[in-house]
């Protein structure tokens, strides 16, 4: 059965949230967005309202397409009780065993191998991989192109920057961001962003 579907937030990535709802057949109802006027046209639909306004659409599955991780924690918590969307790219590619959170999405030719575990509300980038026996915590956004080895496991809001890669059987905690092209060989124990290869703490 067809899905009516709203997206909370109206940037780039609810774009590319949008196409995947249309790809997978779902139908579109539009988008919730607080810096936007209700009734303007973006990307082939409409703005219905401010993001408070959720309650107002009964029957409706929501996905937040806001990139800050602790941003769309929040506004998920405030939510609570409303139905979330799981959006998977038809060209993503999920492997046996896999589990993925409600309010997730799976972009673009990702894949998610073997047993990964994937929480909730989290943005599994374009292109970007997701080995074997990995367990991704609630709201983390791994980005374009990323890599994660086997075994890896990362905590709650943790970002992993475009094209940055992790080492097999590491653990990354809460709250880091990996920058870009970083590429991360050791256990990450303390939230902060950590660049360069191997990947160093800068703040
Ligand atoms: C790591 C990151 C978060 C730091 O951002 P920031 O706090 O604004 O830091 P700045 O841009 O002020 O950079 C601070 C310093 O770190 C360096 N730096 C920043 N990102 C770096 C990276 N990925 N690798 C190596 N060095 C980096 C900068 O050159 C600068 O060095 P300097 O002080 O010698 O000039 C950011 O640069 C990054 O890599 N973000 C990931 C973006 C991404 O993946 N986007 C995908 C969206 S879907």
């Amino acid at each position: 059965m067809h899905k009516d579907v709203i997206i909370v937030g109206a940037g780039g990535h609810a774009k590319v949230i949008a196409d995947i709802v249309r790809k997978s057949g779902d139908n579109l109802v539009g988008f919730l967005d607080d810096s936007k006027e209700a009734g303007t046209e973006f990307f082939d639909a409409f703005i219905l309202g401010k993001t408070d306004s959720y309650y107002e659409y009964p029957n409706k599955e929501f996905i937040i397409a806001i990139g800050n991780n602790a941003i769309r924690q929040k506004i998920a918590q405030k939510m609570q009780g409303v139905a979330f969307y799981t959006a998977i790219h038809p060209t993503a590619v999920i492997a046996e065993g896999v589990t993925v959170g409600e309010g997730t999405c799976v972009m673009a030719n990702a894949v998610v191998n073997a047993d990964a575990k994937i929480g909730k509300h989290c943005i599994i980038n374009t292109a970007s991989v997701v080995e074997h026996d990995n367990v991704i915590s609630d709201y983390v956004h791994i980005s374009p192109a990323a890599a994660l080895a086997g075994t890896v496991t990362l905590g709650e809001r943790t970002w992993i920057g475009i094209g940055a890669k992790v080492k097999n059987n590491t653990d990354i905690c809460a709250d880091v961001t990996v920058g870009a092209g970083a590429v991360v060989v050791k256990n990450i124990t303390e939230g902060g962003t950590y660049v360069g290869v191997p990947a160093r703490k800068v703040k």
